[in-house]
C-alpha cells in the first residue's frame, strides 16, 4: 500500500524502443537541504528546480511547522523565509515525515540544539526504520529522544538547552547520519567535527558554505575530515536545484535494457559523490557519452546519450558503493538482461533503506525467472541477456518507490509483462515518472 492511500497497481509491458529526451525532476537530497538551510537562514531564500516529490514537499510542511514561511510561486519556484540558526519555533503537532529517511534524520538534526520538542512519525515503511544511528550523536550534544523499541518512530525529540559541539565519527557510511551532526552542530557554539571513513555525498557540505557557514573538508588517514563552525548567521541564497542523478537512473537503465532504444537525458550529476551508477554502467559497456559537461546549481553536470547495446556482468567494487546506494536495485534489474553475473558486495546498507532492498529485488528477480544469490551484505544477479528475462510476475514493492520503478523498467524488457502491486510510492521522488517513461515510448499502464 501506498503511505496513506489506496495501493496502485501498475503493469509494465514489452516496449518499442526508447526513443526522445527524458528530463528528470530536481534532485531529491538537495531540494530538502535547500528547505532547511532556507529555514535557517535569516531573511528569503529563493528556491528554483525543487523536486515536488510527497518526501520533499512534507519537508516543506515540516520546515513551516518549526516556523519558517515556506511559499510555492508556480512549478519547482519556491521562496522560504528563514528564522535563523537556534530560531524554530517549538511545532504545535505531529511531524509526519511520511516515507523520508533524509526528512526526518536531516530535520532531527536542524532542531536538537535548541531547546524545542518535537514528535516525529511517518508511514509504515519510516516507522521501521533505524533512527539511533542519529539520535545517538544528537544525544552527545545533548538532545534527548524518546521513541519506540528499536530506536523506531513514532519518536519525541527533546532538543538541547546547552548544547555543546561534538567529534563524531560516523559507524557507517551515511550521508544522512553526517548531516543531522552538521546540522546539529550549527547551533553548538565552537567546533563541530565528523569524520567519514568511506566519502558519502557531499551536498550538506556544498550547501553549508553557500549560505555562509565555515566549512572545511580535509582527507585524513581515518577518512574524510569535515569540522564545521558553530552558530554562524546563515545568508539567504538563490538555489538553482540541479536533476536528480537517482531519477535519470531509471529512463537510462530502461533505454539500456530495450532493443534500440536511444534517448537523451539532460543535466545529470557528475558529482563523485553521486556517479558510481554511471561508472558502472560504462564498465558494462554501456553506450554512453557525456556531453557540454558544465555546473549547475553548484554541481558538476552532463548531457547524456544513452543507446541500447550488449551489456556485460562486472563485479561492482565494493568502494563505490556510497556513491551508489539508491542506484542498485535498477542496477540489479538491468543486471538480469546483461550476459553473464553482476556481483554487488559491501551493500548492507541497502537493507535499511525504504525496504530491504536487498530482499525486495532478490524475490521480485526470482518471481520474474532470474537466479539470485544473497546474503547479508551481497547480491549477485545471474544475466538472462537481452530478451532472456521471463517476467510475467506481480512484485512487490514494500512501499519503495525505487524498487517499484526498477521492476517496471524491467517489464519493458522482459517477455512478459511484470506487474507491480503498488505504484503509489513512486510520488515520493519521481512524480512524473509515469507520463515520462510514457512518452519515450514506455508502455506503462495503472490497473
Ligand atoms: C540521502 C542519503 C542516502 C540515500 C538517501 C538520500 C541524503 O541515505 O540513500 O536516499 O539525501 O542524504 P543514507 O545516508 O542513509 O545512506
Amino acid at each position: 500500500m501506498s503511505g496513506h492511500g489506496e495501493p496502485i497497481p501498475m503493469t509494465a509491458r514489452a516496449s518499442g524502443p526508447l526513443r526522445g529526451t527524458a528530463e528528470v525532476p530536481g534532485d531529491k537530497s538537495i531540494s530538502h537541504r535547500a528547505l532547511i538551510l532556507g529555514a535557517l537562514a535569516v531573511g528569503e531564500t529563493r528556491i528554483a528546480g525543487l523536486l515536488e516529490g510527497q518526501d520533499v514537499l512534507d519537508t516543506a510542511k515540516a520546515m513551516r511547522a518549526f516556523g519558517a514561511e515556506v511559499v510555492c510561486h508556480g512549478p519547482g519556484s519556491w521562496s522560504v523565509h528563514g528564522v535563523g540558526v537556534g530560531g524554530f519555533a517549538e511545532p504545535d503537532q505531529v511531524i509526519d515525515c511520511g516515507n523520508s529517511g533524509t526528512g526526518v534524520r536531516l530535520i532531527m538534526g536542524a532542531m536538537a540544539t535548541t531547546p524545542i520538542t518535537a514528535t516525529f512519525t511517518g508511514d509504515a515503511s519510516l516507522n521501521k526504520r533505524p533512527m539511533g544511528r542519529v539520535t545517538d550523536p544528537l544525544a552527545l550534544f545533548g538532545a534527548q529522544a524518546h521513541g519506540r523499541s528499536g530506536g523506531r518512530l513514532p519518536m519525541t525529540l527533546v532538543g538541547a538547552a546547552a548544547p555543546v559541539p561534538i567529534h563524531y565519527t560516523t559507524p557507517m557510511p551515511s550521508a544522512q547520519v553526517k548531516s543531522a551532526v552538521l546540522l546539529a552542530g550549527l547551533n553548538a557554539p565552537g567546533q563541530t567535527v565528523v569524520i567519514e571513513k568511506e566519502p558519502t555525498r557531499d551536498h550538506s557540505e556544498r550547501m553549508l558554505r553557500g549560505f555562509g557557514a565555515e566549512v572545511s573538508v580535509e582527507d585524513g588517514p581515518e577518512g574524510r575530515i569535515i569540522t564545521l563552525t558553530g552558530q554562524p548567521e546563515l545568508r539567504p541564497q538563490t538555489v538553482a536545484v540541479p536533476r536528480d542523478p537517482s531519477s535519470a537512473a531509471f529512463p537510462v537503465c530502461a533505454a539500456l535494457m530495450v532493443p534500440e532504444s536511444d534517448i537523451f537525458v539532460p543535466g545529470v550529476s557528475q558529482n563523485l559523490t553521486r556517479n558510481g551508477l554511471y561508472l558502472t554502467l560504462v564498465e558494462m559497456g554501456a553506450d554512453i557519452s557525456f556531453e557540454n559537461p558544465r555546473e549547475e546549481g553548484g554541481e558538476p553536470v552532463a548531457d547524456l546519450r544513452v543507446r541500447f547495446g550488449p551489456l556485460q556482468g562486472i563485479e561492482v567494487p565494493p568502494e563505490r558503493a556510497a556513491s551508489m546506494i539508491d542506484e542498485y536495485p535498477v542496477l540489479a534489474a538491468l543486471a538480469a538482461t546483461a550476459e553473464g553475473s553482476t556481483v554487488m558486495r559491501g551493500v548492507k546498507e541497502l537493507r535499511v533503506k525504504e525496504s530491504d532492498r536487498i530482499d525486495a529485488m532478490a524475490r521480485g528477480l526470482e518471481a520474474c525467472g532470474v537466479r539470485i544469490e544473497e546474503d547479508d551484505d551481497l547480491l549477485i544477479v545471474h544475466g538472462l541477456g537481452a530478451g532472456g528475462v521471463p517476467g510475467g510476475a506481480t512484485v512487490r514493492s514494500h512501499l519503495d518507490h525505487r524498487i517499484a520503478m526498477s521492476f517496471l523498467c524491467l517489464g519493458l524488457a522482459a517477455r512478459q509483462p511484470i506487474r507491480v502491486d503498488d505504484g503509489g510510492p513512486i510520488a515520493t521522488s519521481f512524480p512524473v515518472f509515469e507520463p515520462l517513461m510514457r512518452g519515450l515510448g514506455a508502455d506503462i499502464d495503472r490497473d
